[in-house]
């Protein structure tokens, strides 16, 4: 629906619904991923990103871009790459960063020659994209301070042909991006928490960094939306279940706050007792999502009593087989080994490449669900995308 060809009731109704429904999302990146895709949607445009500040820099944080989807319906790259522009005059994000205003452009091949700012070609010819016309939002919380900015790249005519964004496109989308950026504050405050979670988890064993579970959340949603569009899952069941997916598979080894010192740091081999305990964080940690109180406790309960369950029955703690491990417990199962296995660890240097995708393949109908190993390996430049943005900055001994 073009929300610009309604009447002005309607457009408010529709602009509060879409503000709702934002609120009701707890992760951030899928938080990025609607309001991207709602603003594009007001605004008939093809692409779109969103920096948000981090370090006083703008990180590139979230990407759309319909034209290259189309050429390349397979590849999701794109969201995971890494980089950052300085807060400064010489980009139009950075200039309207600092200035805390909207930007307009109508051809950036005409950009006034009088501005400090220029547009950045690099995108465009890594890509093979044309970046024509653009319109750049500060992202302002209602204290006014600037948190990132939104850009959304050509607008585009009934034909798709890139044109100029409207002038009324900047009214609505200065109100839509205030209701955006409280949310966006609202769900960066939960995933902190979740982090502060997971920190205090990593005090206890090294091994569940930051970019660990990043790395594992991020592997796990891209294997189930694969698998779930497979079994044609709607378009808004496949958001939701992401929504909290990510969450909950951060947090598969949050029960090891419950094991001792002296075993998740014991520089040896476990002996059979000390195994049997280390064990326990699976149940350890669903316990401290009992009582199912949202879907997200749910489902975080879900994947820390299973992800050590094993497709063939084998696993730990309550040796479930097949199908009777809940999907996301086989998801973060996967996704966890495989982490493991190709990052180093303080007690063993990362293992090439080639003998891990031997393992899952070994593994596959044993270990793991052979369709999940299935999905994996057809999405691994995806899988390597993920590894290049969460990178472990502490072993670099092991990976040079
Ligand atoms: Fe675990
Ligand atoms: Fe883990």
């Amino acid at each position: 629906m073009d929300i610009l060809a309604c009447d002005t009731d309607d457009r408010l109704t529709e602009l509060l619904k879409i503000n709702d429904e934002l609120n009701h999302i707890k992760d951030i990146d899928s938080l990025l991923d609607a309001i991207l895709y709602e603003t594009r949607r007001l605004t008939n445009a093809d692409a779109g990103s969103i920096f948000l500040i981090e370090n006083r820099m703008l990180n590139f944080s979230y990407v759309q871009n319909d034209t290259l989807k189309k050429r390349d319906p397979l590849n999701n790259k794109q969201i995971y790459s890494n980089f950052a522009i300085p807060i400064n005059e010489t980009s139009i994000a950075g200039y309207v960063a600092l200035k805390g205003k909207t930007l307009k452009i109508d051809d950036v091949e005409y950009i006034d020659d009088n501005v400090p700012y220029s547009f950045n070609r690099s995108f465009d010819k890594i890509s093979g994209y044309n970046t024509k016309s653009m319109m750049t939002i500060p992202l302002v919380t209602t204290r006014g301070h600037v948190i990132g900015v939104m850009q959304i790249i050509n607008a585009k005519d009934d034909k798709g042909n890139p044109i100029a964004f409207q002038s009324s496109d900047e009214r609505y989308l200065s109100f839509f991006a205030g209701s955006a950026t409280s949310a966006i504050e609202k769900a960066k405050m939960t995933r902190e928490m979740i982090l502060r979670m997971i920190k205090m988890a990593e005090l206890r064993d090294p091994k569940e960094t930051g970019s660990h579970v990043n790395r594992v959340a991020s592997y796990s949603i891209e294997l189930f939306q694969k698998w779930a569009e497979k079994r044609n899952f709607t378009h808004k069941e496949i958001k939701n279940y992401r929504d909290i997916l990510r969450i909950a598979a951060m947090l598969h080894d949050v029960g090891k706050v419950a094991i001792s010192d002296i075993i998740l740091k014991k520089p040896a081999r476990l002996n059979e007792d000390e195994f049997k305990i280390m064990k326990t964080h699976a149940y350890q940690g669903a316990k401290l999502f009992k009582g199912n109180v949202s879907d997200l406790d749910a489902l975080s309960y879900d994947i820390a009593y299973t992800h050590h369950e094993r497709w063939d029955g084998k696993g730990y703690p309550r040796r479930l087989k097949g199908e009777d491990i809940p999907i996301a417990g086989r998801i973060v199962a996967l996704a966890d080994v495989y982490d493991a296995l190709i990052s180093a660890r303080v007690y063993k240097p990362a293992w090439e490449e080639s003998d891990v995708i031997t393992v899952l393949e070994k593994e596959s109908g044993n270990h793991f669900d052979p369709e999940l190993v299935e999905i994996f390996l057809s999405i691994y430049d995806v899988i390597k995308a993920i590894r290049m943005k969460f990178p472990d900055l502490d072993f670099k001994i092991f990976t040079s």
